[in-house]
């Protein structure tokens, strides 16, 4: 299918409780493992790079290999910017062909940040392509950061619709208790702060850091208002724990496929998990279009039986 924009994927799973994986990719095993997974587990799916992938991959070539994976697909698939931090990027970014765009202002003063956002919706929206914005600062594990200035750097939700109102953007990124790049799992989220947030705004909200997060909190996110989850650290440890063992099981080999093979299957499982994870498997039908209510919603919510 060719790509879609993240707009009616992301208000479909708001409304429908459910969020859409939003998986990093920064070379053609991790896109593919990605759009496999999400074939297979008939989910939609955000693809997205970083400007880090970007200046590593090239944008073409970015931009080109997700085309590919999406074309080779049966289920809606978004090429997205993530934490997209100038107006410049976002705009090559819309030029390339991404249907989903993200200006990351998270480091800004509010009116810096509702200026820069307001300006790339402006323009993304002439194409109808959604704008994701961030409001507060989702912190790096690395960052060193006090409880109380991690406290001080979450989303206020008056200040959500206050920066809705004058942004006109389509996705919120909160912070609300995730940090990036953790490698163990148990940061807990505040569900009741992402209660207040989705009260405000009514807008799709966006969970970043998400490899560090609870299940469970990630669950109940889910049902308060959190539908596109992003996923990065999670897969990347994945990818190298394959190289490492397609390496041990042929450690005299020159060719890289070995290795590269096992980290792609090994990206694949956990994008499986993930998916199942945030409720989106199974919400699209062999046609490409989602289906009224997949199987297991409808025995759990509406009393039917399972097929
Ligand atoms: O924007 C990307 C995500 O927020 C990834 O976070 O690396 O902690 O999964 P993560
Ligand atoms: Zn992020």
């Amino acid at each position: 299918m060719p790509l879609v924009t993240s707009k009616q994927l992301l208000e479909r799973a708001a409304q429908d409780h459910f969020a859409v994986g939003a998986f990093n990719a920064n070379n053609m095993e991790q896109v593919q493992a990605i759009v496999e997974a999400a074939n297979e587990e008939r989910a939609p799916v955000i693809l997205q790079v970083s400007q880090g992938a970007i200046r590593y991959a090239g944008l073409d070539f970015a931009a080109g290999m997700v085309k590919i994976a999406a074309s080779l697909a049966s289920i809606p698939v978004v090429l997205h910017l993530d934490h997209g931090t100038d107006y410049e990027q976002n705009v090559r970014c819309l030029h390339a062909g991404f249907t989903s765009l993200m200006f990351d202002g998270s480091k800004l003063s509010f009116e810096q940040n509702v200026a820069i956002t307001k300006k790339i919706s402006e323009i993304a929206h002439i194409v109808n392509i959604p704008v994701e914005a961030e409001l507060g600062r989702v912190v790096q594990s690395g960052d060193k950061l006090t409880k109380e200035q991690v406290e001080a750097l979450m989303t206020d939700p008056d200040e959500a619709a206050e920066f809705l109102r004058q942004t006109g953007c389509d996705s919120l990124a909160v912070a609300v208790g995730s940090v990036h790049a953790m490698l163990s799992r148990d940061a807990e989220l505040e569900i009741d702060r992402i209660q207040r947030i989705y009260e405000k705004v009514r807008i799709p909200l966006v969970l970043h850091g998400s490899s560090g997060v609870r299940h469970e909190s990630i669950v109940e996110a889910i049902e308060h208002g959190i539908a596109k989850i992003n996923v990065a650290t999670y897969l990347n440890e994945a990818f190298i724990e394959g190289i490492k063992e397609g390496f041990a099981k042929h450690p005299d080999s020159v060719d890289p496929r070995h290795s590269l093979g096992v980290a792609r299957e090994r990206v694949k499982e956990r994008v499986r998990e993930k998916i199942r994870l945030f409720k989106s498997a199974g919400r699209i039908s062999a046609s490409g279009g989602f289906v009224d209510a997949p199987k297991q919603f409808r025995s759990a919510h509406l009393g039917g039986t399972e097929e």
